[in-house]
């Protein structure tokens, strides 16, 4: 696979266009789409508008028309972290370039870019067999390369920041191509610049890693140690570490393909140690991650399965019977019903242990 640099063909293209070649080079655009296939959930609804991009030109070209002041649009990977309540009432734009590229190397490292529209399993798989290591962790990961700085993705011990090197990016406002590094992306647990102040304002068009030629295997989850002892594996590398994490995912989480969801609906909420030791007076099964800086990250999931939700089920909305953070839908849930119910969720937590849970999914 090959990807080129996607800054080799702008401007010309841009002030050559007459206002009909404009026009006939613009993406196409398809008018009432059902999005029931491009979101995790599963769920019925649809788009006004629907159009893919995948060159450099695409991108410039709906910078010029749609994605104007004013206008509603939204980029869409594989929709595996958004939550749609109702039909899309404006663009949705689904970015599809392609390609993965050795940028650079040397004895110890490798440099990897991938365009945003690389399926993001694909890629670590693709890593993985170079030997490449870094993200094996964040193996079966559903969702593309694109958005994985968006939350900077995380699981297993490892988050896509511990190998991130930077990003090409399309600035919708100042109609610029940007690279943005690691620091300005600011990126924290499930959070980075893209869920705040650039929200909505940025396209991310490639991401590159710095991966190591000779990977130390991250281990320190107890989890992964257990399935790769179940698995008869004495010494771990990079491959075996994906494989026992696909496992352990497979046993825990639902299959989209099966039961739609969007994997954890809420984050792991973070408090004071104070606040963490006086609720474990109250409640010592609470599951809680002593962090640096007196802070304590508590298992969400264990706090909704406190409140009995484990299980639930209203109509075709409900809760993962192995994994409380996850919401699903049976079937014909509507978007609004499964918010209706993380919204009761929220509350009873709220009630029960006066910890607010933040909501992980994108509510659209
Ligand atoms: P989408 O859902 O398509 O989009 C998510 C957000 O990113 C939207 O706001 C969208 O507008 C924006 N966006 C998408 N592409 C671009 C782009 N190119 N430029 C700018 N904005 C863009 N997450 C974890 O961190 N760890 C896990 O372990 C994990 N497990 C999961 C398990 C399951 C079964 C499921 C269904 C989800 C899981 N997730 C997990 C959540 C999800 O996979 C990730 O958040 C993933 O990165 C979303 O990718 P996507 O392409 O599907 O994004
Ligand atoms: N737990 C319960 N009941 C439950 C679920 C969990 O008591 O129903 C407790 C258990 O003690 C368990 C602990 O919570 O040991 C942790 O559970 P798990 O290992 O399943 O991880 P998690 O904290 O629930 C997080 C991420 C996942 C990621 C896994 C593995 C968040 C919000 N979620 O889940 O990411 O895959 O760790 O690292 O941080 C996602 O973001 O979509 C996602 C799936």
């Amino acid at each position: 696979m090959s990807y080129s640099y996607p800054y080799s063909e702008t401007s010309d293209i841009k002030f050559s266009c007459t206002f009909e070649f404009y026009f006939s080079c613009m993406p196409t655009i398809k008018e009432n789409v059902s999005l029931k296939a491009f979101n995790t959930f599963g769920i019925e609804a649809n788009a006004k508008y629907f159009t893919s991009i995948s060159t450099v030109q695409d991108v410039e070209e709906i910078s010029h028309s749609i994605v104007e002041p004013g206008s509603k649009f939204l980029f869409l990977g594989g929709g595996s972290n958004i939550l749609l309540t109702g039909d899309f009432d404006g663009y949705i734009i689904h970015v599809e370039n392609a390609g993965i590229e050795k940028v650079s190397e040397n004895e110890d490292f490798v440099r990897v870019k991938a365009a945003a529209g690389v399926n993001w399993h694909e890629f670590v798989m693709w890593c993985v067999d170079q030997g490449w290591g870094g993200l094996e962790n964040l193996s079966l990961i559903p969702g593309n390369v694109g958005s994985s700085p968006i939350q900077n993705i995380g699981a297993y011990g490892v988050e896509m920041k511990d190998c991130f090197e930077s990003l090409e990016a399309y600035d919708l406002e100042t109609r610029q191509w940007v690279i943005m590094s690691k620091e300005a992306c600011r990126f924290g647990y499930r959070d980075s610049v893209f869920k705040q102040e650039l929200k909505g304002k940025i396209l991310i068009w490639s991401v590159s890693f710095k991966l190591s030629k000779n990977p130390v295997v991250q281990m320190e989850y107890g989890a992964i140690q257990e399935e790769l002892k179940s698995m008869g594996v004495t010494n771990a590398g990079i491959k075996e570490v994906s494989q026992a994490v696909c496992n352990i995912r497979r046993s825990k989480l639902p299959d989209p393909l099966e039961t739609g969801n969007a994997g954890s609906f809420f984050k792991n909420p973070t408090l004071p140690a104070e606040k963490a030791d006086f609720l474990k007076a109250s409640y010592p099964g609470l599951v809680a991650y002593y962090l640096p800086e007196m802070k304590v990250k508590l298992a969400a999931g264990w706090l909704i399965e406190q409140c009995r939700w484990k299980g639930f089920r209203r109509g075709d909305a409900g809760v993962h019977q192995k994994q409380a953070l996850v919401l699903v839908n049976y079937g014909t849930a509507s978007g609004s019903e499964i918010l209706e119910l993380a919204e009761e969720i929220q509350q009873s937590v709220l009630e029960k242990f006066d910890v607010l849970l933040d909501m992980e999914v994108n509510i659209i």
